[in-house]
């Protein structure tokens, strides 16, 4: 269509100027939430400290509909003995969700980090047989999941269980070396029955890598023929500077969701330093430095990172943030204890970043 600017006249071109700075000033009353209303709901990983301070649930209030909480719902955090529930932590973050509307994540039901002293030991100290730890594992998850149902849509049911090490396939945890692969299937089916509405989520990082995307790909797969009650796979989403790529993105999101599985990306951050899994020094020419340069490409990466999601919608259910601000990241602990990083789409002070009007720019 030819537009005739002498029809247009100065309002027009008023209009125009003012679509233009709105486009690049968003609203106050408007957040990643309401941005993407027609896609899918934002998240975010939070603790009960940060429920504490007003600073941060005026931006959770104003950017996020969904909650996941951080650390609360681990096995070790909330069933530290095997007759004892910690359900006060985790009760205040759904009290607060339930309060304020919003949706809550559960994370997570079976993992190998977190996980409580007592679970794979007899009282003896010697290690449980697969039938008495498939027996802990089905009294655990049955529990959280019945205190939350109808509060909690979705829950992460087995995280991490692919091998970091290419040539093996699952991680040899204490789960596999006392149930051997069957542990997966088992912890969805208990899920399942605990709460059938429950959305049952596989959940891991590095997904995007292909050679790891291809061994998730072969489990997912395997549970699906198997007829196990999963729905859907989560995308952790712990990301930087150099990955992945546009296309390693695209092909996972694709490739899982050609299993019939819903997508989501569950603990989005996008770090200033390359990936590191094993923990190192610092090295003597490493600085805390958050430079323009590194300001830039997360802009960057965030920008294209939210359109491949868009451009994905038909699979993406969801997309959670891995904490609130650069006020407080895991990864100002991790790999390195005492390097800042910068992940997130707010500062240090809370106001959004460059890449935040990206994100909401389309
Ligand atoms: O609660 C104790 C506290 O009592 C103690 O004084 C303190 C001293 O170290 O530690 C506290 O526990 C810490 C816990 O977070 C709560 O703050 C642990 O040391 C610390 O290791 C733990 O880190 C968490 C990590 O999972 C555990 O592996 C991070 O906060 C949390 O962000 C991180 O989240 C994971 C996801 O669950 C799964 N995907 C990867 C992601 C990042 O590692």
């Amino acid at each position: 269509m030819k537009v005739n600017f002498h029809h247009f006249g100065l309002a027009g071109l008023l209009l125009i100027g003012v679509a233009g700075l709105t486009a690049q000033r968003p609203a106050a009353d408007k957040g990643l939430k309401d941005y993407y209303q027609q896609y899918f709901p934002i998240g975010v990983a939070v603790s009960t400290q940060a429920l504490k301070n007003p600073a941060e649930t005026a931006l959770i209030l104003q950017q996020f509909n969904s909650l996941t909480p951080e650390n609360d719902m681990k096995m070790g955090p909330i069933h530290p003995e095997e007759n004892r529930y910690n359900w006060g932590p985790a009760d205040a973050i759904v009290d607060f969700a339930q309060g304020h509307k919003l949706r809550v994540r559960g994370h997570n039901l079976c993992w190998h980090e977190q996980t409580p002293k007592w679970l794979f030991k007899n009282a003896d100290g010697s290690q449980v047989s697969k039938e008495v730890l498939l027996k802990r594992l089905h009294d655990h998850i049955d529990a959280v999941v019945k205190r939350y149902k109808g509060k909690i849509y979705a829950w992460d049911v087995v995280n991490e269980a692919i091998a970091d090490n290419p040539n093996e396939f699952l991680r040899n945890s204490d789960w596999y070396k006392i149930c051997g692969e069957d542990f997966i299937a088992e912890a969805f089916r208990y899920a399942h029955a605990a709460d059938p509405q429950a959305v049952l989520f596989y959940n891991d990082y590095n997904t995007e890598r292909p050679e790891k995307m291809e061994r998730i790909y072969k489990l997912l797969k395997k549970l699906k023929d198997a007829h196990v009650p999963i729905d859907a796979v989560g995308l952790q989403g712990h990301w930087s500077l150099v990955e992945p790529t546009e296309q390693e993105l695209r092909t996972t999101i694709e490739r899982f969701g050609s299993l019939g599985l819903k997508v989501q990306v569950t603990e989005l951050d996008v770090s200033v330093y390359p990936w590191e899994k094993d923990r190192r020094a610092r090295r003597p020419d490493e600085s805390d430095a958050y430079t323009p340069e590194m300001q830039q490409k997360q802009t960057a990466q965030y920008k294209l990172f939210f359109k491949v999601f868009r451009d994905e919608a038909k699979y993406m259910t969801g997309i959670t943030f891995w904490n609130i601000s650069d006020h407080y990241s895991w990864l100002d602990t991790y790999p390195v204890a005492g390097r800042k990083n910068h992940p997130l789409l707010f500062d240090e002070n809370f106001k959004p970043k460059p890449a935040y009007y990206e994100v909401v720019k389309f």
